[in-house]
């Protein structure tokens, strides 16, 4: 069984997402870089063992990812999940783990990279949002594709009635990727990734649909 660990900073309710959909893969470790993230303890009460490294204690973003990179080695995963990890990765993370990392992203790449998603999506009239599955290269919010999930913006929306609309579907969407990742249906061709098997014509989906 292939072996995932998964990257949180806060909530961890992608984390929980993918621990509740009880996947054919084992959930080595969670690991936070915050000591005080919510997902943390959803962890613990779940018994998969825990590590935090947490960012304030190193000077540079090199001497953080060393840190991170030494405890993942200890639990050997064979896939690294980001479910809400604030931090940017370094190029000599990313390169020690070849297209094993993946993101969530909220919004539909290419369009709103970066922060604030919802917000900017609000202001920019777009009629549809939504969120993307993506593999970790070191641009940021530029990796591969592997899945997007759809959302109408709704006359009247905040940023938080649109998150949370998207948030459901980042919880429909990111169990299923990394199943499929872990089946060995999602191969990466240079810029675009194919998906074969059961994942096949699946790397999209719509609200409510
Ligand atoms: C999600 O919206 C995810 O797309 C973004 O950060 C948020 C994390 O939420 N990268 P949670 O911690 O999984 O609840």
């Amino acid at each position: 069984m292939k072996k995932i660990a998964i990257l949180i900073s806060g909530r961890g309710s992608n984390l929980e997402a993918i621990v509740s959909a009880k996947l054919a893969c084992e959930i080595a470790v969670v690991v936070s870089n915050r000591p005080d993230a919510l997902g943390l303890k959803f962890a613990e009460k779940q018994n998969i063992p825990t590590e935090v490294v947490d960012h304030k204690n190193f000077s540079s973003r090199e001497a953080f990812d060393k840190a991170l990179l030494e405890t993942l080695k200890r639990y050997e995963p064979d896939l690294i999940v980001l479910a809400g990890f604030m931090r940017i990765l370094t190029e000599k993370f990313i390169s020690a783990y070849p297209s094993k990392v993946v993101n969530i992203h909220p919004s539909l790449l290419p369009a709103f990279t970066g922060l604030d998603t919802h917000q900017r999506a609000i202001d920019a009239g777009v009629r549809l949002h939504g969120c993307t599955v993506h593999f970790v290269t070191p641009e940021l919010d530029h990796g591969p594709i592997i899945a997007q999930a759809a959302v109408p913006v709704i006359q009247g929306d905040s940023a938080d009635s649109l998150a949370a609309r998207v948030l459901e579907e980042e919880h429909h969407i990111y169990p299923m990727v990394v199943q499929w990742i872990c089946n060995g249906e999602c191969s990466i061709n240079g810029s675009t990734v194919s998906l074969t098997g059961a994942a096949k014509d699946r790397g999209f989906s719509f609200y409510k649909c």
